[in-house]
């Protein structure tokens, strides 16, 4: 438990409500979000950076729910952005163009004169081809374009492959060895204003030493480009710290980014700007998704629990083979333990939330599924025709609707028919 999700006599609770009476209210799969927990997240972050030049690009992969996005730009964020899509997202919350920072490897031309009308404070360039495309489409605007290079620091974040990015196989950024010939190259064009360098080494990091290693590797760079006549305004060192699921223990954001800092200083860059793109440790603790027992289906092999919420809802499992932790909402005698495959709906051998968990429950029980903020409503799909679970945001005792329930009406209506 943390102190946001807590039990009090054997029932759940969000900071100052019963997750049971958001169940029963709203119906389930429900995702449920406290935004105490959301601020608290945050708050290490600022606590590290405060007073410092820096500026915090929450990635709005993660989660792009607007309310969560009005919460963090409210609390001081800037947004982290890789598609029209999220940059659409990003001016509805409000928040300021110029902290808006535009990553990924495809940017298509229309994102990017979307991104120049817009304003957006840099646009993340992963490639060569990208720079000159860039280029242009600002040029043809009359503008400039921000730029910063994502570097591939090559070093191993030690994390699950599919979600490791710092390495020299993997599609993203540019090879450290070339950087330095494209930021010539960048320098050369009209059409763009060279204004910082970023990485990103991957995701659900638990360790310090590739963030300071990765940048060790980066400030290598800096210093290459300052001895080039080649000035930068920020460094962004991406997202990626880790977050409990199970027993992981990464480090604090505030121990962290404060040995960032220290570096940066010690090696007599205390003065460029720190971007951070934080997305599931912002998020990823501060949201549950709530979920009915449907059946227990005793078997040959195992005992199934059914649940309402299936990979559609709750992707992560059946993409990565995720931990996440499963609690009952009301906790009943002991004795009443079985162990459990907890499976979903969807028809697919594929769609299971947890193995082998023990669990005291009956039909008709809610269970919460832990962890779910980060990257299971943004990865959620329609599969089987399954309408996208409603969410809500808690703060105290209020909780507000902040995404209602998909309707049949909502999943047809792109559609012609004959
Ligand atoms: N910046 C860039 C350029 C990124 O590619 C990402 C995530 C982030 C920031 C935010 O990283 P975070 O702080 O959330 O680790 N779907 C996977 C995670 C994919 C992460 C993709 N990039 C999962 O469910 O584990």
């Amino acid at each position: 438990g943390t102190p946001f999700f807590h039990y009090a006599d054997g029932h759940l609770r969000v900071e100052g409500l019963a997750l049971a009476d958001l169940a029963r209210e709203h119906g389930t799969p429900l995702f449920v979000y406290s935004q105490a927990a959301l601020l608290a997240a945050l708050g290490a972050y600022q606590r590290a950076l405060q007073g410092r030049a820096a500026l915090i690009c929450y990635a709005v992969k993660a989660n792009p729910n607007l309310a969560l996005l009005q919460t963090l730009v409210q609390a001081g964020c800037g947004l982290d952005i890789v598609s029209g899509g999220e940059l659409q997202r990003a001016l509805h919350s409000g928040v300021a163009p110029e902290r808006i920072v535009f990553s990924g490897v495809g940017k298509t031309r229309a994102e990017m004169r979307q991104a120049l009308q817009a304003g957006i404070g840099c646009f993340n360039v992963e490639s060569l081809p990208e720079i000159e495309v860039l280029n242009l489409e600002a040029l043809s605007l009359g503008r400039q374009a921000p730029l910063s290079l994502r570097v591939n620091p090559d070093v191993d974040a030690r994390t699950h492959p599919y979600i490791s990015t710092g390495l020299k196989s993997n599609k993203f950024g540019i090879a450290h060895t070339e950087a330095l010939g494209a930021y010539r190259r960048a320098a050369s064009l009209p059409g763009l204003r060279i204004v910082g360098i970023d990485c990103h080494i991957g995701s659900q990091i638990t360790d310090s030493a590739p963030y300071l290693d990765a940048l060790e590797r980066v400030l290598d760079l800096v210093a290459a480009l300052q001895a080039a006549g080649i000035a930068l305004e920020h460094l962004d060192l991406g997202g990626g710290l880790g977050i409990t699921y199970l027993d992981e223990c990464p480090p604090a954001a505030d121990a962290l980014f404060a040995a960032v800092l220290q570096r940066m200083e010690a090696r007599g860059f205390g003065n460029l700007k720190l971007l951070l793109e934080p997305g599931r440790s912002l998020v990823g603790n501060a949201g549950v998704c709530l979920t009915e027992a449907l059946y227990l289906k005793p078997g040959l092999a195992k005992n199934f629990l059914i649940v309402d919420a299936g990979m559609n809802d709750l992707p992560r499992p059946a993409l990565y083979q995720a931990y996440h932790a499963i609690v009952p909402l009301q906790l009943r005698p002991a004795q009443a333990v079985q162990c459990y495959e907890v499976v979903g709906p969807v028809c697919e051998s594929g769609d299971w939330i947890g193995h082998d968990r023990l669990l005291a429950v009956q039909p008709g029980d809610w269970l919460a599924v832990c962890s779910a903020g980060a990257y299971c409503t943004s990865m959620a799909s329609n599969y089987n025709s399954r309408g996208r679970a409603a969410e809500v945001l808690v703060s105290g005792s209020n909780a507000r609707l902040i995404r209602r329930r998909e309707t049949l009406a909502d999943q047809l209506g792109p559609e012609l028919g004959l």
